[in-house]
């Protein structure tokens, strides 16, 4: 892999950091009026009485006892503050929660071009007050014209060409996905719900430091692909403060909201920007165009402890390897210590066992035969339980890659005032995708190639070793580990909406966030900025982030076999917990996401 393949994962901690300096004045239209999940810990908050006080290790940066953001009525939670203020204008004006998502996605697409698309694709999880549910696959599918071996070179090795360039997209799915979310189950017109995205396009907005970080630190990526003009107009990165307007944005999402999906998908903006990128050497079609659907599916169901999971089936990995997960760890009449060793081993062996299933079964259903009953099944976890030892590490295989960072894709969660609960995830897979900026509809382009096995048995950008089932396929959609999820309680109510980016770990981080409510009984917030341990089968270690841990529980767990990596963020979760009174938001405090309610 050479440098390009890395280039764009080191952005983990653009938007990450935040000082606790004072609120500076608004600017209208900044995206960062503030320091959005700085929350405060000044004790004005008291959590209900069924949770228990989180304590973290004292190196830990993210403290306890947090204050979230509340919301009587309605909540929406995204890693843009533009986005998540797009959706509340809907709501306020009367849209429900997949209106307000639908809204959210297009938002995001102007206001967070790093991970907010057309060009890409995601998943969306929807509850609905009146009991029905859905899972909408709008992943991006492999052009007609991939081939398996499409990004070896002629020796037989991996290039970067599935990570940037024009060949490493897959064809998008958001346009449709969106559109068809609102069709079916939206109760405002297309043109309605996009009036804050083709607001902030036309306009323009003021760009935050979060943003002005994220173009500093991938502008020899951007301007390698045409979007220097729009993100580093005379040479340099548009700088905190300035006014972005994307013009050739704000024409492509004028045409959807008047035409729907046919004006990115047929007609002239399709062939436009198709050609564009076939000038470029990419292989995407209109045949290819044409072809793409969105495909409705039943969500994954599961129970844990008493509660219900519903969350996202294949093509993408999440929800199964979550269910196998949590079901494996079910069976632990209580999970050990958090931030133990105990804790580190149980979870990571769990995550670990699943991992292993994931990485060699899971792919798009439409392609291979996915086993999800027996990975979901409850004696089937049981089996694999009885095969973590009680303090010892179960080696992997020898295999021993490097995690690679990588923090690009984007969750929002939304609830409105019926309780309609919906759980997106979307991405381009790295930071502004393959760096192929369409110049003539005003996108970037996914990079999700990169999430199939090139090479079956080597590991792609994210270190995920991953079989024969995952191999590149024309037409097939590429493994995702995205994982939208809403979590009911005993009684069936919404209790959860949340989700993450991360790659691999979003598996970790999502589940992590529901196990920290679930089984440690810690506020949301807490929940959020709790420490979170990563394992992925392959690299065969337990990865947590810096400080995560003692150096007592990590020498602990070296001696019972572990290899113990330390590393940046684990996620960036955005989730929506259901409280006395109405609902609680919070942004990861890792990001620079805002949860906005009323
Ligand atoms: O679908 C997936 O699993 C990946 N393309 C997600 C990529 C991601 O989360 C980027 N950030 N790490």
């Amino acid at each position: 892999m050479n440098s390009s393949r890395t280039l764009a994962l080191g952005m983990l901690l653009v938007g990450a950091c935040h000082s606790g300096s004072p609120v500076p004045t608004p600017v209208h239209g900044a995206t960062d009026v503030g320091t959005p999940t700085a929350l405060a810990t000044d004790g004005s908050y008291v959590p209900a009485a069924d949770r228990v006080g989180a304590v973290f290790p004292a190196a830990w940066r993210h403290k306890a006892g947090r204050v979230p953001v509340f919301g009587a009525h309605a909540m929406v939670a995204s890693d843009a503050p533009l986005g998540s203020a797009a959706g509340v204008e809907i709501l306020k004006r009367g849209g429900n929660a997949v209106d307000a998502a639908v809204a959210v996605g297009f938002a995001i697409a102007v206001a967070y071009p790093e991970a907010g698309n057309i060009g890409g694709g995601g998943y969306m999880v929807i509850h609905l007050a009146d009991g029905r549910v859905a899972a909408l696959d709008y992943r991006e599918m492999a052009p007609l014209a991939a081939t398996r071996d499409m990004y070896l070179d002629a020796n037989g090795n991996l290039t970067d060409r599935s990570v940037v360039g024009p060949t490493a997209s897959g064809v998008p799915g958001a346009v449709a996905g969106l559109t068809a979310a609102l069709a079916k189950y939206g109760t405002m017109s297309l043109a309605e719900v996009m009036i804050p995205a083709i607001r902030y396009a036309e306009d323009g907005f003021i760009v935050d430091s979060a943003l002005a970080n994220s173009f500093r630190s991938n502008a020899k990526l951007i301007a390698e692909f045409r979007g220097s003009a729009v993100f580093l107009p005379n040479g340099a990165p548009l700088a905190a403060g300035t006014r972005l307007k994307q013009p050739a944005l704000a024409r492509t999402l004028r045409a959807i909201a008047a035409r729907g999906r046919s004006a990115f998908y047929e007609g002239a903006i399709a062939e436009a920007w198709t050609s564009e990128l076939r000038g470029a050497g990419g292989i995407i079609t209109m045949a290819d165009l044409a072809a793409y659907q969105p495909v409705w599916r039943e969500p994954v169901r599961s129970t844990y402890r008493g509660y219900s999971l519903l969350t996202m089936p294949p093509s993408s990995s999440g929800g199964v390897t979550i269910t196998e997960t949590l079901n494996i760890l079910e069976g632990y009449a209580s999970l050990p210590a958090y931030g133990s060793a105990g804790w580190a081993h149980v979870l990571g062996s769990a995550y670990q066992r699943a991992f292993v299933d994931r990485n060699e079964k899971l792919a798009d259903p439409a392609f291979v035969k996915v086993p999800i009953a027996q990975l979901t099944d409850k004696a089937y976890a049981a089996r694999l339980r009885a095969t973590i030892g009680s303090m010892r590490a179960t080696p992997t295989s020898t295999l021993n890659t490097a995690i690679r960072d990588g923090m690009e894709t984007t969750h929002y969660s939304v609830v409105d005032d019926k309780g309609n609960a919906v759980a997106t995830t979307t991405t381009l897979n790295n930071l502004y995708g393959s760096g192929v900026y369409v110049a003539s509809a005003g996108f970037f382009l996914n990079d999700e190639m990169d999430d199939f096995a090139a090479q079956p048995g080597k590991p792609n950008m994210f270190g995920l070793v991953q079989g024969e089932a995952n191999a590149i396929q024309p037409g097939k959609r590429m493994l995702s580990a995205m994982s939208p999820t809403i979590v009911l309680d005993r009684e069936g109510a919404l209790l959860l909406v949340v989700g993450s980016r991360g790659g691999p770990r979003i598996i970790t981080s999502t589940s992590e966030v529901i196990l920290n409510v679930l089984d440690y009984r810690m506020t949301l917030a807490d929940a959020m900025s709790a420490p979170r341990v990563h394992h992925q089968a392959l690299p065969d270690s337990l990865y947590f982030e810096r400080d995560a841990i003692t150096p007592a529980v990590a020498d602990s767990l070296r001696a019972m076999g572990y290899g113990v990596a330390m590393g940046r963020g684990i996620g960036l979760v955005n989730a929506i917990m259901r409280v006395r009174g109405g609902f609680e938001g919070v942004s990861d405090p890792r990001s620079a996401g805002k949860p906005i309610g009323y």
